[in-house]
C-alpha cells in the first residue's frame, strides 16, 4: 500500500532515500566513547583473527560487488590478502582453505542458495565464516562461526540499494577491526576512518537533494538500447553496480567496465551518442587515476559517445569531456562508492519507469534467490 511506501511512489524510492539512516544505524553501537571499535558481535576471538592470513568474500550480485569493493579496504588497511568470488562459483573450483583463512559471506536475505553452499563449503575445510546479513535470524548467519548485522532495516525492492550502502559500512568496520585486533600500523587511522565514515550519511543526503536533473537525463534516454559505465580503483566495482541495477530495472543492455581495459577491446564498442556513465576517482590523492581517466573520457568522446560523468565537486578537470556531470561531494577515496552509488540508483530507477517497468518487482527476478 502508499503508507507502507511511505508516500513514495516505489519501495526502490523509499529505500533510496532511507540510506542516510540506514548508514547511520549500521554504525551505531558499535564505536566507544574513546574511537575504538565494539564489534563483540563477531564471535571470533582477537587471537583467532590475529592468526588470518586470508580473507575470502562469497557473495552474489549486489553484495558480490560490495565485496569486490571491500578487498580495495581490507587489503589497504590489513595488509592481509583478500580474494572475491563468486559464491556460485566458489565451491565448484575446489578452492584453497583452511583454519586461517577467515571468510566473509555477504547476504541481504540471508537466505541465497548460493551463498549459503558457498560457506558450507568453507566450514567443512576449517575455515571461520563470519556473514554480514540484514536479515535477523536467517539462515546464513545461523550456519556461519559469527555474524555482523547490516542494519539498512527491511529491504523490499527486488532492486538492492540501501543494503549495499550498509554492507560496504559493515565491511569496512570488520576491516577495520581487523586492523586493531591485529595492531597493524592501520590501527591508527581507524579513528579517522570512523570520522569519515560518520559523515557518510549527510553526504549522501547531499546527493539525494541534488538528483532532478539525474532524473531528467535518465527520461530522455529511455529509447537507448545500450549504455556503458567505466570506472577505476574503487570505482570499477561501482560501474559494475550501475550497470546491474540498469540490467535488471530498465532491462536494457548495460556493462560495466575498468576504462584501463577500454583499449583491450570495449573502446570497439563505442559509437556516436552512445551514453557512457563515467565514475571519476577523487583528483586529491590518487591523481594519477584521475589523469589517466580523464584520458579515457577524451578517448571515447572522439568517438562520439555521450558522456555522463560523475565527479566529486570542485574536480574543474572533467568538465571540457563531460556531456553531463553529475556532483558527487568530495570523500576519501575508499568511501566515495557509498556516494557515486546512489546518482546510479536513482538513473536506473527512473529510466525503469520512463519505460514502464515494474520497479520494485522487475519481470523473471524474485527478492531471495534460494536455489542454486
Ligand atoms: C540486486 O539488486 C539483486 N536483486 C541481486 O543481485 C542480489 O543482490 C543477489 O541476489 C544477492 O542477494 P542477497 O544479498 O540477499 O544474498
Amino acid at each position: 500500500s502508499a503508507a507502507e511506501k511511505g508516500g513514495y511512489d516505489y519501495f526502490m524510492l523509499k529505500e533510496i532515500a532511507e540510506q542516510p539512516k540506514a548508514v547511520a544505524d549500521t554504525l551505531l553501537g558499535r564505536i566507544d566513547a574513546a574511537g575504538s571499535l565494539t564489534l563483540d558481535e563477531v564471535r571470533i576471538s582477537a587471537s583467532e583473527l590475529r592468526e588470518v592470513d586470508k580473507v575470502v568474500i562469497v557473495a552474489c550480485g549486489t553484495a558480490f560487488h560490495a565485496g569486490l569493493i571491500a578487498k580495495y579496504a581490507i587489503e589497504h588497511w590489513t595488509r592481509i590478502p583478500c580474494e572475491v568470488e563468486l559464491a556460485s562459483e566458489f565451491r565448484y573450483r575446489d578452492p584453497i582453505l583452511d583454519q586461517q583463512t577467515l571468510v566473509i559471506a555477504i547476504s541481504q536475505s540471508g537466505e541465497t542458495m548460493d551463498t549459503l553452499m558457498a560457506l558450507r563449503h568453507a566450514r567443512e575445510q576449517g575455515s571461520k565464516v563470519l556473514a554480514i546479513c540484514n536479515t535477523n535470524g536467517s539462515t546464513i548467519p545461523r550456519e556461519s562461526d559469527a555474524v555482523l548485522y547490516t542494519h539498512a532495516g527491511p529491504e523490499v525492492a527486488v532492486a538492492s540499494t540501501k543494503a549495499f550502502l550498509t554492507q560496504l559500512v559493515a565491511c569496512y568496520l570488520v576491516a577495520l577491526y581487523l586492523g586493531q585486533v591485529r595492531g597493524t600500523k592501520w590501527g591508527d587511522e581507524i579513528h579517522v576512518v570512523i570520522r569519515d565514515l560518520s559523515h557518510i550519511g549527510s553526504d549522501v543526503e547531499r546527493v539525494l537533494e541534488t538528483m532532478e536533473p539525474v532524473r531528467a537525463l535518465a527520461r530522455s534516454l529511455a529509447h537507448k538500447n545500450t549504455v556503458l559505465f567505466l570506472g577505476r580503483h574503487v570505482g570499477y566495482p561501482v560501474a559494475l553496480e550501475g550497470a546491474l541495477k540498469l540490467k535488471e530495472l530498465a532491462y536494457m543492455h548495460a556493462e560495466g567496465f575498468a576504462a584501463g581495459e577500454l583499449k583491450h577491446g570495449p573502446i570497439a564498442l563505442i559509437e556516436d551518442d552512445l551514453p557512457v556513465v563515467v565514475v571519476v576517482p577523487s583528483p586529491r590523492g590518487r591523481s594519477v587515476l584521475h589523469d589517466k581517466i580523464v584520458s579515457n573520457m577524451q578517448e571515447i568522446r572522439a568517438r562520439g559517445a555521450r558522456t555522463i560523468v560523475i565527479a566529486e565537486e570542485g574536480d574543474e578537470a572533467v568538465v571540457p569531456y563531460a556531456d553531463h556531470l553529475i556532483r558527487i561531494p568530495a570523500t576519501p577515496t575508499l568511501l566515495q562508492p557509498m556516494v557515486a552509488t546512489v546518482p546510479l540508483q536513482v538513473f536506473a530507477c527512473e529510466l525503469a519507469t520512463a519505460r514502464g517497468n515494474e520497479v520494485d518487482q522487475p519481470r523473471n527476478l524474485a527478492k531471495s534467490v534460494t536455489v542454486e
